[in-house]
């Protein structure tokens, strides 16, 4: 069985309440559940978590290593800040799949850098909450073609 972490940084908590305008009216909870739904279907394990903190989330980046067969993050604001969210990515040998619910790079300026988007397989962004599901299906697929390359 393939095991899949989907990581939340930063005020990922609060969606529904945040900028629903942006970021629509669900919560980070609804997006799990339909992640969760999703996978039922993919035959995918998946461990769903949120941090608010970087540390927190470098930790968890470091279990995936022997833990997870990929990687999907929307690190939030740590996409354009974190260094150490880069670093910690660059360790792994597993696919990354970059999220985002709004389009960082149609907004304000200092969205535009992502320091996760060089390490990813693919990024998804501006789709909404259905960009979870996008990232599924990519992941999906970046690791079919891996296991059909080996
Ligand atoms: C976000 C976009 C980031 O720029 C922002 O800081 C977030 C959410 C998104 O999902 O659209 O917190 O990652």
């Amino acid at each position: 069985m393939i095991k899949i972490l989907i990581l939340n940084g930063p005020n990922l908590n609060m969606l529904g309440l945040r900028e629903p305008e942006i970021y629509g009216d669900k919560t980070l909870d609804d997006i799990k559940k339909l992640c969760l739904n999703h996978v039922s279907e993919l035959e995918m394990k998946l461990d769903f978590r949120q941090s608010n903190y970087e540390g927190k989330l470098v930790e968890w980046i470091h279990s995936a290593y022997d833990e997870f067969n990929g990687i999907i993050i929307n690190a939030a604001a740590y996409t354009h800040t974190s260094i150490a969210i880069h670093d910690a990515l660059k360790l792994l040998d597993i696919p990354i799949i970059e999220v985002h619910i709004s389009d960082p790079k149609t907004r304000e300026v200092f969205r535009h850098t992502s320091y996760i988007e060089p390490l990813a397989h693919k990024v998804i962004a501006g789709q909404g909450a259905h960009g979870y599901l996008l990232a599924l299906d990519a992941l999906k697929d970046t690791l079919n073609i891996i296991n059909k390359s080996e």
